[in-house]
């Protein structure tokens, strides 16, 4: 169990962790990096995805948006640990937003690490397990393009440990229409702070991009 401070957490990662001192604190490996455990952005895996995002483009996002949703949440964080006395009102609103930063902070992580810099598939057991749920991996695209289009924030496919099945999910606000203990696979970004410097108001070519570019190795492995 995680019984340490924030801070000496934070200190803890950002000397770097090994193996086996993640496997102490009972840590997913493959999240050991993320900044809600490092308190610093994790770095960016691409600085430019030629034919689909610029570097003006993705450096703004990571900088401005993930960096920013990163130091909003531990401010909150620190605020929330460290004091008690907050008036009801305040308190509710601290929590609400500590919520969406931290799943700000998650879905930005996994959104910059599995951009694919080329075209590629599902393989094995993820693209067995996409064409029994959405009948072929061109009608699950469909329906997560659709899924996209309609999202004010976040597209997602996620996986359920309770049913096994996967969903496509749109969640506006970081935090609305969360489907719980979900663990998403795929997340497209669909705010226009995301696409906005490359693509102005063609939501929709973004969109149609971003499924070209998704890294189905890192998805399966789970990596970010
Ligand atoms: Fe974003």
């Amino acid at each position: 169990m995680l019984t340490s401070s924030g801070a000496a957490l934070g200190t803890f990662y950002a000397a770097g962790l090994t193996a086996a001192e993640i496997e102490t604190a009972n840590l997913d490996p493959n999240w050991a990096a993320s900044g809600l455990s490092t308190g610093s952005p994790i770095p960016l895996r691409h600085k430019s995805i030629p034919g689909f995002l610029s570097e003006k483009q993705l450096a703004i996002h990571h900088t401005s948006h993930y960096g920013g949703a990163l130091r909003g949440y531990s401010a909150l964080d620190d605020s929330l640990q460290s004091e008690t006395a907050f008036a009801s009102d305040a308190l509710g609103a601290m929590l609400r937003s500590r919520v969406s930063k931290a799943n700000s902070v998650i879905l930005h992580e996994i959104y910059f690490a599995r951009l694919a810099d080329r075209a590629n598939k599902p393989q094995g057991d993820l693209a067995a397990m996409i064409r029994k749920r959405f009948g072929s991996f061109d009608k699950w695209e469909a329906d997560f393009i659709a899924a996209g289009k309609s999202a004010a924030g976040w597209a997602l496919l996620v996986h359920h440990p309770v049913n096994g099945k996967l969903y496509n999910v749109a969640s506006d606000e970081h935090a609305v229409s969360v489907l719980w203990m979900a663990s998403p696979l795929v997340a497209m970004d669909t705010y226009e702070h995301a696409f906005y410097v490359d693509y102005e108001n063609r939501k929709a070519e973004y969109i149609e991009k971003f499924v070209e570019h998704v890294d189905w190795e890192a998805v399966q492995s789970g990596s970010i």
